[in-house]
């Protein structure tokens, strides 16, 4: 299995990748001084997860939860029974969420915690009508908001190309050095940064909404194939 690990001083993020039929990747967060583990889009493998942080010495505590798509959550009502993790998820979700466990739900902006680690909450609606982005120290957990060179439809209850034009210009103000993880491993490399997407990913790269709405709906999903590489400017123009 393809996994990776990024160390920050008080976190460790590890990810393992190209799980279930729908390949998602799965987000550990380690916060070093309280063993405490936060999952993120718990699916497809609960046992797997549930001894991979005990194995480590740390509780999982939390579930957070990027939105509600099927590929991102049906493990997490077993390993909240089997763990009595809280599960975390956007407001604007809760609608869509159907799981047998309760619920925490955040707002735009909130900042939630996992011991000494914090996680800044982005509302970024497009993809699902309230899915959210984890902003932690140096690191952006975006689920299927944006994509290695590329972002999630729009195409399925609660999706709205429009919503996500506002949300890419949100995400357009984070600092080029954050490193972006993704819920699925669509793109040509899996180790990107935020300036890194803002020069290559057109959906980060469009300025004009109507441009915008008629790229994702339309022309992506016709003219660019996986692995997703970089584009210029004079390139993405040039489909518009
Ligand atoms: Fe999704």
């Amino acid at each position: 299995m393809k996994e990776a690990i990024y160390k920050n001083s008080s976190f460790t993020i590890e990810i393992l990748y190209h799980l279930g039929m729908y390949e998602n990747s799965i987000h550990f967060i380690f916060d070093h001084e309280s063993k405490k583990c936060a999952l993120v889009d718990p699916a497809w493998e609960a046992d797997l997860f549930i001894n991979r942080v005990k194995d480590k010495g740390y509780d999982l505590t939390d579930i957070w939860l990027t939105h509600w798509h099927g590929d991102h959550i049906n493990a997490v009502d077993e390993v909240a029974d089997k763990t009595g993790a809280i599960i975390t998820a956007g407001i604007n979700e809760l609608p869509y969420l159907s799981l047998n466990n309760e619920i925490r739900t955040v707002k735009d902006n909130e900042i939630i915690t996992l011991g000494k680690t914090q996680a800044k909450i982005i509302n970024t609606p497009g993809h699902t009508a309230g899915g959210i982005c984890f902003a932690l120290d140096g690191h952006l957990i975006a689920g299927d908001t944006l994509f290695v060179f590329g972002a999630g439809h729009c195409a399925m209850p609660g999706g709205s190309a429009n919503e996500f034009f506002h949300s890419m210009q949100k995400l357009r103000q984070l600092p080029d050095e954050m490193i972006l993880h993704c819920g699925h491993d669509y793109g040509s490399t899996t180790r990107t940064t935020m300036g890194e997407q803002k020069s290559g990913n057109p959906f980060l790269m469009i300025d004009d909404e109507d441009d915008f709405v008629r790229y994702r709906n339309g022309i992506h999903d016709v003219s660019r194939a996986y692995p997703m590489q970089a584009m210029n400017k004079n390139e993405v123009y040039a489909f518009l």
